[in-house]
């Protein structure tokens, strides 16, 4: 897969990033020189805070990280130019010195707790590795919680984010992440712990950058339909699928992150029914339908007790609360005021939809094949699903989705591994060839549908139809992953 260049979002958080560096490396040198009161230090200290605010108020927070000698702002590498470069060295070496490997900013701050902020940070001691505990602590005591550090991390050499980074292996991470997220929070809900919403937001942030870059490495991995822990993928998915619908609209990134996190919290009232009928194999009754149907408004009453929102609450209530309500209305809950399903509410609804009908069930171990629901969708549009987003979405799964098994002009089968920008391609994708060897499909090489022949002008291959995967036994999560 040629390397994609930097999306302008990315140059636009890497000019951002070296702005914090320059402009909190000077203020936290000042600190080693000037007091407290000191008009010079004002003048840093307010300066920083305009490169920070502005970053937390697009972004939501800004989130300095150290990786080795990279820096990171909200997950995207600071390309350093060759005049800054002593700037950065120093101001990494210094936070090296005191094992602080990340800075955080999850609301807009002050000048007084800036300055407060660097003196403590300039006043930590060398060689100590538990300096981000105390100052942890300090910022406690001192009623400052928006600001947060944490331990300098040290990466093996291959979880290093290297200069031409593994797409694949970066999604992949953020994918069995914010699984682990979503259980942790379902737990959490379980036992009243209180839950980390900021590192939930740091992950969707992670997720919306790698689906700005390319999409397909993480719609990829909404194959996997692991049926035991099906509302932890589910969500996962849902959020992926919300934040590639998203970012196909236009939305500011800040919002697809909050995308993100409506769609891993969608279901989140689902923590309250019972799994004897979540799993249910027969029919359910009255009643029990009655359990599942109160989901959302269960849900939105979790969302709406986590006080750790913010600003994000009412796109994230809206999220919870509608996408079962569908698009005329006539879902679930029942309302007694007629009103319009917010945009956020809309996005979900789709991205549910077409999930939840894709995963293998208890009483259904095979799934609904893609074409078939994108069908049924297109058939409601308008009813159910907002048809502009509709049609949105189905472009963007595409004829030929990832992972689905084709059998191909030349007898060969393959699964599709990605799909092409170009519309006119659609129905060309590259595929990864398999071969049968000792009882079990292969992966072969990779080809380009697209392809022509030099000599007659006609495409190489072309697909002659869909295959069941689990008529050949194949689980297409293990080809894409
Ligand atoms: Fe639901
Ligand atoms: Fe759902």
């Amino acid at each position: 897969m040629p390397e994609k260049p930097l999306s302008s979002q990315d140059d636009l958080s890497s000019k951002m990033g070296t702005e914090f560096v320059i402009r909190f490396s000077r203020l936290l040198k000042g600190a080693t020189i000037y007091d407290r009161n000191n008009v010079v230090m004002d003048q840093y200290a307010q300066e920083c805070l305009q490169t920070i605010n502005h970053v937390v108020k697009s972004e939501d927070s800004l989130f300095f990280k150290i990786v080795r000698d990279n820096c990171f702002l909200n997950n995207v590498k600071i390309q350093v130019r060759v005049d800054n470069y002593a700037i950065f060295k120093g101001f990494v070496n210094e936070l090296k010195k005191r094992w602080i490997g990340e800075i955080e900013f999850s609301e807009m701050a002050t000048t007084e707790h800036l300055k407060d902020f660097v003196f403590l940070i300039s006043g930590l001691e060398e060689n100590n590795e538990s300096n981000y505990l105390y100052a942890e602590k300090q910022l406690g005591y001192r009623g400052i919680p928006h600001i947060h550090v944490a331990k300098l991390e040290f990466f093996k050499d291959e979880e290093i984010y290297v200069d031409s980074e593994d797409q694949k292996r970066r999604s992949k991470d953020v994918y069995f992440k914010s699984i682990n997220l979503v259980k942790e929070v379902m737990d959490g809900i379980k036992n009243q712990r209180m839950v980390n919403i900021r590192k939930a937001k740091r992950l969707m942030q992670n997720a919306v950058n790698a689906i700005i870059q390319d999409d397909s490495a993480l719609l990829g991995l909404t194959n996997i339909k692991n049926y035991d822990e099906y509302t932890f993928n589910h969500s996962v998915n849902v959020a992926i699928y919300a934040i590639a619908i998203g970012q196909r609209i236009g939305l500011p990134k800040k919002h697809l992150s909050h995308l993100g996190m409506a769609g891993i919290f969608h279901d989140i009232g689902k923590t309250s029914v019972p799994k004897e009928i979540l799993n249910k194999t027969g029919k359910l009754n009255a009643e029990e339908w009655e359990v599942i149907r109160s989901h959302p408004v269960i849900g939105t009453e979790m969302v709406m007790r986590m006080k750790e929102w913010g600003e994000l609450s009412t796109r994230m209530i809206t999220g919870t609360f509608e996408h079962h309500l569908r698009f005329d209305l006539s879902g679930y809950p029942k309302l007694t005021r007629k009103k319009r399903i917010s945009l956020f509410g809309r996005i979900i609804t789709v991205a549910d939809f077409y999930d939840a009908l894709g995963r293998p069930r208890v009483y259904n171990r095979f799934p609904y094949v893609s074409e078939k629901i994108l069908g049924l969708m297109m058939e409601r549009a308008g009813k159910e699903f907002d048809p502009v987003l509709t049609k949105v979405f189905v472009n963007m799964i595409g004829v030929f989705p990832l992972g689905t098994l084709i059998l191909l002009n030349t007898n060969e089968m393959g699964i599709v591994v990605q799909i092409q920008d170009e519309t006119e391609l659609i129905d060309r994708p590259k595929v990864n060839l398999l071969f049968y060897k000792d009882g079990q499909y292969m992966k072969g090489r990779i080809i380009n549908l697209a392809e022509k022949d030099e000599t007659t002008g006609e495409y190489k291959w072309s697909i002659v139809k869909t295959l069941d995967p689990n008529e050949y036994n194949i689980n297409i999560a293990e080809y894409l992953i």
